[in-house]
């Protein structure tokens, strides 16, 4: 049992039982910046520091894999100064790759629709990639450009290319031919997606992955959000009683 006493709470979770793949819906960044006098960037500035945190407890911990959603397919329509602030961290996070993972042993991949990405994030994206090439650690997917509905219709484009090409039958498409063209086929679907500010809902994040995910949600401001929420989380999780849709 892994157990942390702090003030009069106490949190307690079985280090055999972590989720494997936890996805995380990083919102509350911009209340956060409004609460402070802040602009909006600064509140993304903090989530980012934030994400680094969670992902060094969640490997230490023994967690496989986190997809973190930093940019929707639907964001570009925040107004452009904030693209472009949103844009700029991820550069930076990307570029400075080496040193966020530093000490440790966690891969960076970007799911989503790269080609859509400016030239010079497609460039960091490759960097990043390539310097965690050769680690084995926590799978951190950074979903970028992404959309759910736009990763099954464009995982459905592939299987009818290949039917028309005549080397597929419609029959032999299964569930498992499709997941295989998902962004996050490397790896397992989440087992928990997790949403903090108070929001209950999905926004087109891995909608075919997740079919059962547990959900968890949060009052928490993402930037506020500490490696002490993530044992509370776990310790839901273990609670939960997961039946893929079958009984005991
Ligand atoms: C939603 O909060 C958050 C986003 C649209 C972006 C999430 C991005 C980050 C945490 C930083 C970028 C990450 C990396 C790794 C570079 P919101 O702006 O909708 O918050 P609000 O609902 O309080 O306004």
């Amino acid at each position: 049992m892994f157990f942390r006493k702090k003030s009069k709470e106490e949190v307690s979770f079985d280090k055999e039982r972590i989720p494997r793949h936890i996805g995380i819906i990083m919102d509350g960044n911009g209340r956060w910046a409004k609460r402070r006098g802040l602009p909006r960037s600064a509140g993304h500035k903090a989530g980012a520091e934030t994400l680094k945190k969670i992902v060094e407890y969640c490997e230490s911990i023994g967690v496989e894999s986190i997809t973190a959603y930093a940019f929707s397919t639907e964001n570009w329509s925040r107004p452009k100064e904030e693209v472009d602030a949103l844009m700029d961290l991820l550069y930076d996070y990307l570029a400075n790759a080496d040193k966020n993972l530093a000490g440790r042993n966690s891969v960076i991949r970007v799911v989503g629709n790269i080609a859509g990405l400016p030239e010079r994030i497609r460039e960091k994206v490759g960097y990043a990639e390539a310097i965690s090439k050769d680690k084995t650690g926590l799978i951190l997917n950074l979903a970028v450009n992404y959309g759910g509905r736009e990763e099954i219709t464009n995982a459905t484009k592939v299987l009818a290319k290949k039917v028309q090409a005549g080397e597929l039958h419609p029959e032999e498409i299964t569930e498992e031919s499709l997941s295989k063209l998902m962004y996050t086929a490397h790896v397992p679907d989440p087992d928990i997606i997790i949403r903090p500010s108070g929001e209950l809902r999905l926004s087109n994040f891995m909608l075919w992955q997740a079919a059962y995910s547990e959900f968890w949600y949060s009052d928490v401001n993402w930037p506020d959000f500490s490696p002490r929420d993530i044992d509370r989380m776990i310790a839901d999780y273990q609670k939960r009683d997961r039946r893929f849709g079958g009984h005991k």
